[in-house]
This record gives structure tokens, sequence and C-alpha cells, in this order.
């Protein structure tokens, strides 16, 4: 028995709640080592360009693959103590010097807050033509609207000051100003902030499948950047991240649930987080420290309703209102049903039937099948797929795939089941579906 069992009642729910938290969290980004799983070589990556002096990190990969995460762990190890790295997220209305200004306060506060807790900094801080003001602990660093780059960049020296330790800030989410104005005026910040040696290092993050699509070919301030890819996370990663949260709640869960999630999650950590948290619940729930096949199917459920809404939204337009809601589901999960993120149409199609047999539905026809796989590109589908010149479809949201198999799951259907896990083991060495 683990000493947990011997607390009482109410303690052992908060403690278990804790560690739940701690270990699992769907949608919360990481911010330690500890739970930052298979991200070893690119953490290094990153870390190896912050001690380059005058380089930046950009990360970059699909949606919800872990780009903050990393961003964040990797800012939390490399910031001066004491304070949580400063974070400034874009978004599309924020012109390019609202967004410099907004960067200049979140540096200024943490720089305050630094000197503070070092103790270096009494009273006031002159900061040219700024007078900072130590009394309250809430205050904003004042600032102005820059009127060019050169002023951007001269605002935030002045107030960060000359440093032993560079600071570091992590812009978010840069993808959404989709505006190449924006990000012309970005990289030339980044040059200036090198060339002019100020004391920043900056960890932007955005959804891409290149650093040239990002900066949109700003290519001299390529030179000043180490561009880090985040692929979806390892089979051996997503089997750490449940496990360790087994562990610390004092759970078992046999080798072929395990092996489900990390299935199911298509390397997404959010879906291994969000199913393992679900199964560690109803586990709670039903009082029982083995994972059984009745809790795991509840889970799969209940994340379904919890998965992220951007993702449930685009899946119900896609589907919902049609009357032929199970073709064009057979379609997306056909889609699914593969290693590939893109695949043929006769591929598509083949998986569709192979489904539709499983569910004991009809097969559809070849040309039912381009009607609906066409219309999944439209608008009135919500562009759900994407079709590419070469003749390959993929969905727009890759994350979307992970979803699709949590769908098919919960009805029985194991998609991709050929690559049931990293060992190569097939669906078939656990029989046609996982013995559990
Ligand atoms: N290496 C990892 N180990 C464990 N969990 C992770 C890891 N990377 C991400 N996660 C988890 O996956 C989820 C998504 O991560 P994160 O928010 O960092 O992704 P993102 O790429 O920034 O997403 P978005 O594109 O939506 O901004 C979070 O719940 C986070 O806790
Ligand atoms: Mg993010």
């Amino acid at each position: 028995m683990s000493g947990e069992q011997h607390l009482p009642g109410e303690q052992f729910e908060d403690e278990f709640y804790k560690k739940l938290d701690r270990f699992l969290s769907p949608s919360q980004p990481i911010q330690s080592i500890e739970h930052l799983k298979g991200r070893d070589t690119e953490l290094r990556r990153v870390q190896e360009a912050l001690k380059t002096p005058g380089r930046h990190v950009f990360i970059f990969g699909a949606a919800g693959v872990g780009k903050t995460s990393l961003a964040s762990t990797a800012a939390f190890l490399a910031h001066p103590t004491d304070t949580d790295p400063p974070i400034v997220s874009c978004d599309p209305n924020t012109s390019a010097m609202e967004f410099f200004e907004l960067a200049a306060r979140k540096l200024g506060n943490i720089s305050l807050r630094l000197q503070r807790s070092t103790g270096s900094f009494g009273g006031a801080l002159g900061l040219g033509g700024f007078r900072l003001k130590s009394e309250q602990s809430d205050e904003v660093v004042p600032t102005r609207l820059p009127r060019s780059i050169d002023e951007a960049v001269s605002q935030i020296q002045e107030i960060v000051g000359s440093r032993a330790d560079d600071l570091v800030l992590i812009v978010d989410e840069f993808d959404r100003p989709n505006d190449t104005a924006f990000r012309t005026l970005f990289g030339d910040f980044i040059k200036q902030l090198s060339d002019r040696r100020v004391p920043v290092r900056l960890i932007v993050c955005g959804v891409a499948t290149s650093l040239e699509q990002l900066l949109s070919g700003h290519t001299s301030a390529f030179r000043y950047v180490r561009d880090v890819e985040l692929d979806r996370l390892s089979f051996q990663a997503r089997i750490d991240i449940i496990e360790s949260a087994a562990a610390a709640v004092g759970f078992e869960l046999d080798r072929g649930f395990v092996y489900r999630i990390c299935h199911l999650s298509d390397g997404f950590a959010h879906f291994v987080h969000l199913v393992t948290r679900q199964l560690f619940l109803k586990m709670r729930d039903a009082e029982t420290k083995v994972a059984r096949v009745q809790e795991f199917n509840a889970a799969v459920r209940c994340a379904i309703q919890e998965v992220n809404v951007t993702l449930r939204i685009a899946y119900q337009k896609a589907t919902e209102k049609y009357s032929t809601k199970d073709e064009y589901e057979a379609v997306l999960w056909g889609l699914a049903d593969s290693p590939e993120l893109k695949r043929r149409s006769t591929d598509i199609f083949e998986s569709a039937n192979r489904i539709r047999v499983k569910l004991l539905r009809d097969e559809i026809a070849r040309r039912t099948f381009n009607t609906r796989l066409n219309s999944l590109k439209k608008d009135s589908h919500g562009e759900i797929v994407v079709g590419s010149r070469a003749g390959g479809y993929e969905f727009r949201q890759t994350m979307m795939r992970g979803y699709c198999r949590l769908r098919a799951e919960q009805n029985d259907v194991v998609l991709d089941a050929d690559t049931f896990n990293e060992h190569g083991e097939k669906a078939g060495a656990f029989g046609s579906r996982p013995q559990f």
C-alpha cells in the first residue's frame, strides 16, 4: 500500500488532484524540464542558440505540437531566477508598433521585479524620460507607442538597461497576424536588437512548415535566428507522459492501455494528457487502482467532449448538419487511417470502406466517395481537408487526425491499426482489437 492511502479522505483527494494537475495538463503548456518529454534534442538546440551572442530562436511546427511548452521550458531555464519569463502573444488586430510597445512593457516589468528581488533597485529608476516607482507591487512600467523600429529598440534598450544576463521574451502565436508587413518589421526588429547588443533574446513560436513561411522571406534576419522544427511526439515520449503520471498517483496501467492512448494521440501530447487524465478520474470514481476496459471506454467518451473546441467545431461543421454524416465520417476517418499525413484518394477510399464494413454499413460507391471528399475541401464543410496539386489529401489541422481516432475508437474502430506501436507490433499482436 502506498503512503497516500493512509491520508484522511479529503487530504487524499486534494493530493490526487494536485498530482493530476501537475502531471496531466491538457490545456496548459509545460514549463519544467521534468514534465517536458521527448524534446531533449530540441531543448539543447534552443539552449545552444541562447548561448550564442545575438542569436534568437524560432520554434515552428503544426498547431498543438508543443511549441509553447518547449519555449516556456527553455525560457524558464535561461531566464534569471525569481521571475517567470515574460510572454507576448501576437494577434491579428495588434499592429507591429503596438506589439513592440507591449514587449517593452513586459520586459520593463520583469526588469523592475528582478532589480527589486536582487536588491539593486531602491526608490526610483530613471529611464530615458520614464520614472519607475518601486513602492506599488502591481505597477506597470510606462511606455510609449514607437513610431519606428529604431524607436522600438531604443525604448527596450532604455528600459532593460545593461545586464550581465540576457532577458528572454517569448513571442507566441507569431503566425496569427498573417501580414507580410508585420513580419518584415519584426525581421528588422530582430536585426536591430542583435546589432545594438540589447540584452534580450526572443523565442518566437508559430504554426508553420518552415522558417521562411514565418519570416515571409526576410532573408537578412535569418542570420540572427536559429530555427527549431517540432514534429509530433515520439511513441516513447508519449509512454513517458502516461507512465510518470501513473507512478505519481499510484495507478497501474496494462501496457495495452498505454499503447492505445499513445496510438490514439497521433503524437499530440494534448490527447495523451486528456485521455490519461480522464482515465485516472474514472479509476478514482470506480475506486480501482488498476485500469479496466470500462474505465478506458468511459475516458475516451469524456475526452471527446473535452477536446480542444476548435477541433470539435471544425468536425461538426464538416459532418453534422448532413443526412449523410456517416459517409463524411467514414471519409475523414479513412484519411486518418495511416501514419502518413498525406494520403491518396484511392487509399482513403479503401480505408473508408474498410471502416464502413466494420460498422456493418454498406460500402460507398467510388463516385459518391469522390463527391464527399471534394465537399470536405469546401467552405461549406469548413475546408477541413486540403488537397495538393500532386493529388494527395490531408487535414488542414494535423491535430484533427487525433480527434478522428478518438471518434472512431468510440465506435469500436481502430484506425491505422497496422502501426500500433513503435516496436512494430501490429494490432494483431493484441488481437484484432487490443486485448486488455
Ligand atoms: N514535450 C511534452 N511533454 C509533455 N507534454 C507536452 C509536451 N509538449 C506539449 N505538451 C502538452 O501538450 C499540450 C499542447 O502543448 P503546447 O500548448 O505547448 O502546444 P503548441 O504547439 O504551443 O500549441 P498551439 O499551436 O495551439 O499554440 C499541452 O497540454 C502541453 O502540456
Ligand atoms: Mg502555443
